[in-house]
């Protein structure tokens, strides 16, 4: 893949009811208008295959284990088909949430082993390839948990597996997405996610602007 041509990889990541979800539309109408072709898409899902993948993983019981590596085999199928293809196309892909949210819910959240994550991790963004599939940028959206709760129960929509968890987890998630962002500065940008809409949305478009949207 020719660097110059390759088109740019942006997720989006943080706990449940952080903003995620209510800012993707709006990043990609921004790089409509300033010319990119853009694939946006999400984790888990992304393809036939891993919004399948998602249904089970959303909704039913499994060891931590299976959870993990059901994560990172629907996010291979995900680099494979869509992903990949799309940045050696030269379209720029959104994707809400990625690898860190594996790093921030499954060691994080449950504890799981870090280096077997980096391992996982290494295998599925094939580390070690001459173009391994990694963000060029990461948007970090930072509130404290009780604020996402608040959030998730005024929208009043049905709570999955992970929403779920009780609140030692959730901050355990968002801790572990903080550690995440200190220790790779360079494609990290962390949001007030607790300020207004319209004053995230002006954060976002700064820090685009910035990254050379
Ligand atoms: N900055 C904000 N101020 C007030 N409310 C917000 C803000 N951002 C999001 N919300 C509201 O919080 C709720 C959760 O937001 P959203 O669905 O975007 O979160 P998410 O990060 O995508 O969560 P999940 O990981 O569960 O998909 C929504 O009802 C949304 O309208
Ligand atoms: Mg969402």
């Amino acid at each position: 893949m020719n660097d110059t041509t390759r088109g740019k990889f942006i997720t989006l990541e943080g706990i449940d009811g952080a903003g995620k979800s209510s800012h993707v539309a709006w990043i990609v109408d921004f790089l409509r208008a300033r010319g990119k072709t853009i694939v946006s898409t999400r984790e888990p899902g992304g393809t036939p295959l891993g919004e399948k993948l998602r249904e089970s993983l959303l909704s039913e019981a499994m060891h931590a284990e299976t959870e993990t590596l059901l994560m990172f085999a629907a996010r291979r199928e995900h680099i494979a088909q869509r992903i990949y293809p799309a940045l050696e196309r030269g379209d720029w892909v959104v994707c809400d949430r990625f690898s860190d949210a594996s790093h921030a819910y499954q060691g994080g959240g449950k504890m799981l082993d870090r280096r077997r994550l980096s391992v996982l991790e290494q295998w599925v963004h094939g580390e070690g390839s001459s173009q391994p599939c990694e963000p060029d940028l990461t948007l970090l959206f930072d509130v404290p948990c009780e604020v996402a709760r608040q959030r998730i129960a005024l929208a009043g929509r049905h709570l999955d597996r992970f929403e779920q968890e009780e609140a030692q987890f959730h901050d355990r998630v968002r801790h572990a997405y903080l550690d995440r962002a200190q220790k790779f500065p360079g494609r990290f940008r962390v949001l007030d996610g607790e300020a207004s809409l319209d004053a995230v949305r002006a954060q976002l478009e700064k820090i685009l602007v910035d990254f050379g949207a």
